[in-house]
């Protein structure tokens, strides 16, 4: 990894014309120059195949970063950005391109190094990366880096397909592929909260913890994306990624330092260890669900068949449950339980690690509900921790409640957390690979729900199951009553 105090570079973004660039890539670019974490020696090459002038580009980028941001300082980071018409499969293109890079590289002082954004489908990165390589877009000067959103493959071999294509054009540590979820502050933070405080992580284990539950709900659904969504489904959209890396940080060892390879390790033997579950007994590991409609906050909402034409009779999960184990000495027995959906009740990712109760409370009212101590993460909407203990209840009887200790970043004047994007930029641009998904953590995780999907594909699903605005099928409740547990509620006001 880089020490540079402002790093230098030219940032080529294939799909500039598209909703990512607009939505994250200019506004987190825009923040890191605000900040100072990039100087002047930085230049943007948008890339896309609609025939913009600069100054419509320029128009866009402005447009993209919000009304407070205007005048002299607006002015002066849209200069730093080039637009470039591109057809991905013309070696002119790329021979264009080449030149203006040379040309910016000496305006810009950015040392020869260079990213490649790419933002756009998938069916063009391996075609991109080897044109790339082909036409001497590579650095000779700097560093290259290669950085990929997703979907990286539809399913294993497609993943591997993709993998070999990018990989003969960029070595491993050259590629950088998106998981915005590593961005996030408190998902990072899942690792300094177990690994830097006794108190947890003498206790993180299968003799203290009951069960882990991971949830990712979003109150919106399907939006303008049902052509890529209706293929994807929640399974590929969210487990495979951001749910399984939620997993192996929460479960990993702690590694021997904070080096890039030494953590990878760590996750790495976590998804190694995921239970192999057999196909036949998939339903007693895993829910699926779609979304019917109903009324949310006094709206109408659609069911996610009604939500485009070409949704009708889908049978794409829109919400899945999973019950995952990790047969490895530490979790051995604790089950690690994730549900993630659309159109739920609300927009929400939070952690809530269960530990065993005590074997007897004798301050416990009669039938009052059992209170375990809990500790909750909360990624978003408010970034926090939450401790669940019980004390005793004021007043004169000497039953105990749960209490809870919290901690928001919001209540912290100084605390301004970047976004994942500006983060994950910031990384590329300094050569920190941690928080990038490796090819040994994507295989595994595809491997990990080929299975679940394989098997759901051979079974018409019941759909729709669950009513919009709702927390999901019954069924997903069943995963853990069937264990003796039941999902904590995520309300943010409860936090
Ligand atoms: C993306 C998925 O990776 O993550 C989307 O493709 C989903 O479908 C999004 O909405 C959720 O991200 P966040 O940061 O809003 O929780």
């Amino acid at each position: 990894m880089e020490n540079q105090e402002k790093p230098k570079a030219l940032i080529v973004i294939f799909g500039a014309t598209g909703d990512l660039a607009k939505r994250k890539l200019f506004p987190s670019i825009y923040r890191l120059y605000q900040n100072g974490k990039i100087g002047e020696d930085f230049a943007v090459v948008g890339i896309g195949r609609r025939s913009w002038s600069n100054e419509l580009f320029h128009t866009n980028v402005r447009n993209s970063l919000g009304d407070d941001v205007s005048g002299k300082e607006a002015e002066a980071f849209v200069s730093h950005f080039y637009y470039h018409p591109f057809d991905v499969s013309d070696s002119s293109s790329y021979e264009n391109l080449g030149t203006l890079l040379n040309n910016l590289e000496s305006e810009y002082r950015t040392e020869g190094n260079r990213i490649f954004y790419l933002a756009m489908a998938p069916q063009f990165f391996g075609t991109i990366a080897n044109n790339l390589k082909k036409h001497n877009l590579k650095s000779e000067t700097g560093w290259s880096r290669l950085v990929i959103e997703k979907p990286f493959g539809h399913d294993f071999e497609s993943a591997k397909q993709l993998n070999d294509q990018i990989t003969s054009a960029f070595d491993e540590n050259q590629i950088y592929r998106i998981d915005h979820y590593l961005g996030k502050e408190m998902v990072k933070n899942i690792e300094v909260i177990r690994f830097a405080n006794g108190i947890f992580e003498h206790l993180w284990n299968n003799r203290f913890i009951a069960n882990v539950q991971i949830t990712s709900s979003e109150s919106l659904g399907v939006e303008d994306r049902a052509n890529y969504y209706d293929l994807s489904g929640a399974t590929r959209d969210m487990v495979q990624n951001h749910m399984l890396q939620m997993v192996t940080l929460l479960a990993m060892e702690p590694p021997i330092n904070l080096n890039p390879e030494e953590i990878r390790s760590e996750k790495i033997k976590i998804l190694r260890a995921l239970r192999t579950i057999d196909e036949k007994n998939i339903d007693d590991y895993f829910v699926r669900g779609q979304y019917g409609p109903d009324k949310m906050h006094g709206r109408k909402l659609r069911g996610y068949q009604e939500e485009a034409e070409e949704l009708q009779n889908s049978d794409t999960e829109t919400y899945v449950a999973g019950k995952i184990m990790i047969d490895n000495y530490r979790w051995a027995g604790v089950p690690f339980y994730i549900r993630t959906g659309k159109r739920l009740a609300e927009k929400c990712t939070k952690i809530v690690v269960e530990f065993e109760d005590i074997p007897l409370n004798l301050y416990q009212e009669e039938q009052s509900e059992k209170s375990p101590n809990l500790l909750v993460i909360n990624i978003q909407p408010n970034e926090g921790v939450t401790l669940y203990l019980n004390a005793k209840k004021p007043g004169v009887s000497s039953y105990s409640e749960p209490i809870k200790l919290s901690y928001t970043h919001e209540a912290v004047n100084s605390v301004n957390t970047p976004e994942a994007y500006e983060k994950l930029l910031h990384d590329c641009m300094i050569g920190d690979t941690t928080n990038f998904s490796h090819w040994d953590e994507v295989s595994l995780s595809w491997k990990f729900v080929d299975r679940i999907l394989n098997r759901w594909s051979k079974e018409e699903p019941d759909f729709p199951n669950y009513a919009a605005g709702s927390m999901g099928p019954e069924e997903a409740d069943n995963l853990l009553k069937n264990d003796g547990f039941h999902w904590w509620p995520v309300n943010n006001e409860e936090e």
